[in-house]
């Protein structure tokens, strides 16, 4: 089902401002400092997302947590979550699920919505690795259930894409990785438990305007699919790794509105997707001091200056 949510200043701009967080891990004993980070978010974005791993255990205590300090946000900007693998952890899900539901966060497993002239769509993914070296569903049961549940992963995330009107901008949210690229610099032994390849399709096949996951704590900030569609690992530790001393959470500025093109819903000058839009003007982004801001497809090194 794709479902029209707007409130806050979504759906009054030409651009929709995504700031994009994961792997809080809240205990119910933890986390004051992520008040004033997400007043910060409440004060800079249109929309949140978050990308699993919520909660350290998936306890209810710690979901509260979670929801205590992210009161700012929930109260003035739409958030979007889908669970990470320490969510499901206690096998309360379906709980944790209710709880963030009722407190204002939309949920999302295969569904889709749209946010202010954006479409989202998300899972929280599953294992398998990448490419050539993806496990294959050969041999015991138990590497075929293994490979199972990574298609039946694979097989929502296409369900939500495709759901969504092609002509807006689409945003797919996960909690596990659908490149290589983005785990790089976690153990090359872990790599079929960070992600799959399987992920990547869809989003290509989609033509995903980016990508959000997370699951990587010592993966890399961003990559690109086959098909050039922006994936960004948003883990608070890659954030703060990345950008020592500043608020770890990450900013996409997306364009939405009359000049969306038809054909990829992008209009960024490059589009990662090979789209016809393109902005004949100078940049309509601002870059606030003090968050990360990419603008559309452009890398963070071309805009901040990292190297
Ligand atoms: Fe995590
Ligand atoms: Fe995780």
């Amino acid at each position: 089902m794709n479902t029209d949510v707007a409130k806050g200043r979504a759906s009054s701009k030409d651009t929709v401002r995504i700031a994009a967080i994961s792997d809080l891990h809240c205990r119910r004993d933890s986390k004051p400092w992520l008040r004033p980070v997400f007043e910060q978010i409440a004060g800079e974005a249109d929309i949140l997302v978050v990308c699993g791993d919520i909660t350290d255990w998936g306890r209810a205590g710690e979901c509260e947590v979670f929801l205590k300090q992210a009161a700012p946000v929930l109260q003035k900007i739409p958030v979007l979550a889908v669970l990470g693998n320490h969510d499901v952890e206690s096998g309360k899900q379906d709980e944790l699920v209710e709880q963030l539901l009722s407190a204002g966060v939309s949920m999302l497993d295969g569904n889709s919505l749209t946010v202010g002239g954006v479409g989202f769509t998300g899972v929280k993914g599953f294992g398998g690795g990448f490419g050539k070296m993806a496990v294959q569903p050969l041999g015991e049961g138990a590497v075929k259930n293994f490979v199972s549940e990574s298609v039946l992963e694979a097989q929502k995330l296409e369900a939500g894409l495709s759901a969504l009107n092609q002509k807006l901008p689409r945003i797919a949210l996960l909690h596990y990785a659908p490149i290589r690229e983005t785990v790089a610099g976690e153990p090359l032994e872990l790599f079929p438990f960070l992600g799959s390849s399987g992920l990547e399709e869809p989003v290509n096949k989609y033509a995903a305007t980016a990508v959000f996951h997370g699951h990587a704590h010592a993966g890399s900030l961003e990559g690109k699919t086959s098909a050039n569609v922006p994936v960004y690992n948003v883990c608070a530790s890659v954030l703060k790794k990345r950008f020592p001393g500043r608020p770890p959470f990450f900013v996409l500025d997306v364009p939405v509105g009359s000049g969306v093109s038809p054909q990829t819903g992008c209009r960024a000058p490059t589009c990662p997707t090979g789209c016809a839009g393109g902005r004949s003007e100078g940049s309509p982004h601002r870059l606030p001091s003090d968050v990360f801001t990419v603008v559309s497809s452009r890398p963070v090194k071309n805009e901040r200056g990292f190297s």
